[in-house]
């Protein structure tokens, strides 16, 4: 509101204004997100540990080196650096670019505020890279910069670890329940609900083509390893060439 406030006593142009005011509401989108997502990790995943090992352990990632430097990207309040952590690794870093969620992190000194689209390392830094359940927040036009930066910032051989929601006709359904009145039963459906319909711009173009994901990022200097769709997430290894 101040913002639009401003702008008017500046005279902006009423295309510039029209672009503030979608930002503001896509502010307020990121909010919402974020508020719905806390509670959700607060008070149902009492052990996303458990849920991130058992994602790593599918990937691959146990089998790394436990010096390997390995960037985190969009890592939330860091659960998955604490698991990493857990497991022995000594290298992880990571960036994130909500700053609310950043303040979260248990090793705030090795995680920068910054998009997945621009990465702030130096090219061929990165033992492994690991994407959990971030793409889908990522725009059509945003995806090819963050793949071309992954594989920027990865030495030659060493791999992209994907995990993200799958577009399979179970993830579609649940969506579909979600968003139905059937969902405000419980405060945990309705959190969820709220996160889907913040993130429907992105997640809706997302599950729509995720079965080609795997292609589109090979075509940015990686092999595809595996790609192996489950009930709600896909999971992917991808190793740069
Ligand atoms: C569902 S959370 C997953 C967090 C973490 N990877 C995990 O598995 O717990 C998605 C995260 O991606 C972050 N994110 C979304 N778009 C991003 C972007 N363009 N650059 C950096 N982070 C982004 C969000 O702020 C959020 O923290």
């Amino acid at each position: 509101m101040t913002g639009r406030i401003a702008l008017k006593s500046c005279r902006l142009p009423p295309t510039f204004d029209r672009l503030t005011v979608m930002q503001t509401e896509s502010g307020d989108r990121t909010e919402r997100w974020r508020e719905s997502y806390s509670r959700v990790r607060k008070d149902f995943l009492a052990n996303p540990q458990s849920t991130n090992l058992k994602r790593l352990r599918l990937l691959g990632v146990d089998r790394l080196p436990r010096t390997a430097r390995l960037l985190d990207v969009g890592a939330g309040d860091g659960n998955l650096c604490r698991t990493l952590s857990e497991m022995g690794f000594s290298q992880v870093w990571g960036l994130e670019y909500q700053a609310e969620l950043l303040a979260l992190h248990p090793q705030r000194e090795r995680v920068v505020a910054a998009s997945a689209i621009h990465l702030p390392y130096r090219t061929g830094s990165m033992s492994a890279v690991i994407v959990m359940d971030v793409l889908h927040h990522l725009t059509p036009a945003q995806l090819p910069c963050c793949y071309a930066e992954i594989r920027r910032v990865l030495k030659d051989g060493a791999a992209l670890y994907l995990c993200e929601p799958a577009g399979t006709f179970f993830r579609k359904a649940l969506t579909v329940l979600l968003m139905s009145p059937l969902s405000s039963v419980s405060t945990f459906a309705r959190d969820k609900r709220a996160m889907v319909a913040a993130e429907r711009d992105t997640l809706a173009p997302w599950l729509a083509s995720e079965r080609a994901v795997a292609d589109r990022i090979v075509s940015h200097g990686f092999r595809l390893e595996f790609f192996r769709r489950c009930w709600l997430h896909s999971y992917g290894r991808l190793r740069a060439v």
